[in-house]
């Protein structure tokens, strides 16, 4: 139905080699019936009045990663109001291996609560999880402005999407745990106490959930790494925790002990899990506790400035990590200059082109990105159209 990628092949010396998009096509994406972007490596700067558009191609970008993108609704929601109803997101992506194409959307006349949406790439259909390994995104949003104020979820899915760069297949263990979960909690629910039916599902909990925290221990280990390896003080240095029974217990045990300890706690819980309408424990429930250092200090009783400068040095923390793997994610980027000051987005940018990534950052005032100048290619969004505005 929709153009979900024809191949373009752009032509480009080997020495100016990058990871990143090279061509994005929205096909009746909210407020676009078509657009099209031609991008060059360099970091990307849209910008536009409040409604043009911005936040709408970001998270066009954001669903060529697995999950519902950075605003986490139905697909159907997504489609063009006077569009066909379905929606089409096209990408090329070069990678050192050369251009992958990636196409994902739904059709006109999927039903609004669909959970599936379709992705190809290089015009083979394929799973949202093998985007994961594809690319490694990373999005601020000003939703996330009250990350470290607001309840625990929030901060736990920004911590996995960061262990997602390291392990793609992450995501698609944490989904795997919460069906089995949700599941566990729907039987309980219903007052069906099948031992069989349970204990499976408990095991399945169990192995995906020690999975999990493993994983995400092993990423925390890098994050602290990198977060005291950094060169600048620009951005306070962030003290990480992950505080999860499991994650606490991982520096200790060994995982196969620990998965039978989990799925005994499960079988012990049941009643309590039915009485509470939720299971009481395990790694659904984990936090992520961030200290900013140099004060000493929860980061939720920081300034929201200061709150926004430790998201930034852990979002660059990890990006640095990244890179140098050669798999350096593309960061976007949303009304990225609100509250922060001259000197940090100055060195925001500057540390941006240092590490060659491809971050789209958006804003209301396009004097706010002067600084950098020809280093980003500029664009201009405005109701439905985005024109080049270098
Ligand atoms: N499904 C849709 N169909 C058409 N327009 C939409 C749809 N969803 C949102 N919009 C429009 O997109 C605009 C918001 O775009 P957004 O990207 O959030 O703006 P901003 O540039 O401020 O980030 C709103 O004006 C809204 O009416
Ligand atoms: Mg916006």
């Amino acid at each position: 139905m929709y153009p979900t990628g024809e191949l373009i092949v752009v032509d480009r010396p080997a020495a100016q080699a990058w990871i990143g998009l090279s061509r994005l096509v929205v096909t009746d994406f909210r407020s676009y019936a078509r657009a099209e972007l031609a991008l060059d490596g360099r970091p990307v700067v849209l910008t536009g009045e409040n409604g043009a558009g911005k936040t709408n191609l970001l998270e066009a970008i954001s669903l060529l990663s697995a999950g519902r993108g950075i605003r986490g609704v139905p697909y159907a929601e997504i489609a063009r109001d006077c569009g066909a109803g379905g929606w089409a997101v096209a990408a090329t992506l070069e990678m050192a291996q050369g251009p992958v194409r990636i196409g994902t959307g739904i059709e006109p006349g999927t039903e609004p609560a669909a959970r599936s949406r379709s992705v190809r790439i290089d015009g083979e259909p394929a799973g949202p999880s093998a985007l994961a390994t594809l690319l490694r995104t990373v999005w601020l949003t000003p939703a996330m402005d009250r990350l470290f104020v607001d309840g625990a979820s929030e901060r736990r899915h920004f911590f996995d999407r960061l262990v997602m760069g390291f392990d793609p297949a992450h995501g698609a263990r944490v989904n795997a745990y919460d069906r089995a979960l949700r599941e566990r909690n729907r039987l309980l629910a219903d007052n069906i106490f099948d031992d069989a039916w349970l204990a499976g599902l408990e095991t399945q909990m169990a192995e995906h959930g020690v999975a999990i925290a493993a994983a995400r221990v092993e990423t925390l280990a890098r994050l602290r790494g990198a977060l005291e390896a950094a060169e600048t003080d620009v951005f306070p240095r962030a003290g990480l925790v992950l505080d999860g029974t499991l994650e606490a217990a991982l520096e200790g045990e060994a995982a196969v002990d620990l998965e039978d300890g989990f799925r005994r706690t499960l079988v012990e819980m049941r009643g309590r899990d039915a009485a509470a309408g939720r299971a009481l424990a395990g790694p659904h429930r984990t936090d992520l506790a961030v200290r900013h250092m140099a004060q000493d200090r929860e980061a939720r009783s920081c300034s929201t400035g200061e709150q926004k400068a430790l998201l930034i040095g852990i979002v660059l923390a990890n990006a640095r990590l990244l890179a140098a793997r050669g798999t350096p994610p593309l960061l976007l980027l949303d009304e990225i200059a609100a509250h922060l000051d001259g000197k940090r987005r100055a060195a925001l940018f500057d540390e941006i082109v240092a590490l060659g990534l491809q971050a789209f950052m958006t804003g209301a005032d396009p004097s706010l990105f002067e600084t950098l100048g020809a280093r980003a290619q500029n664009f201009r969004v405005a109701r439905g159209t985005i024109e080049n505005a270098d």
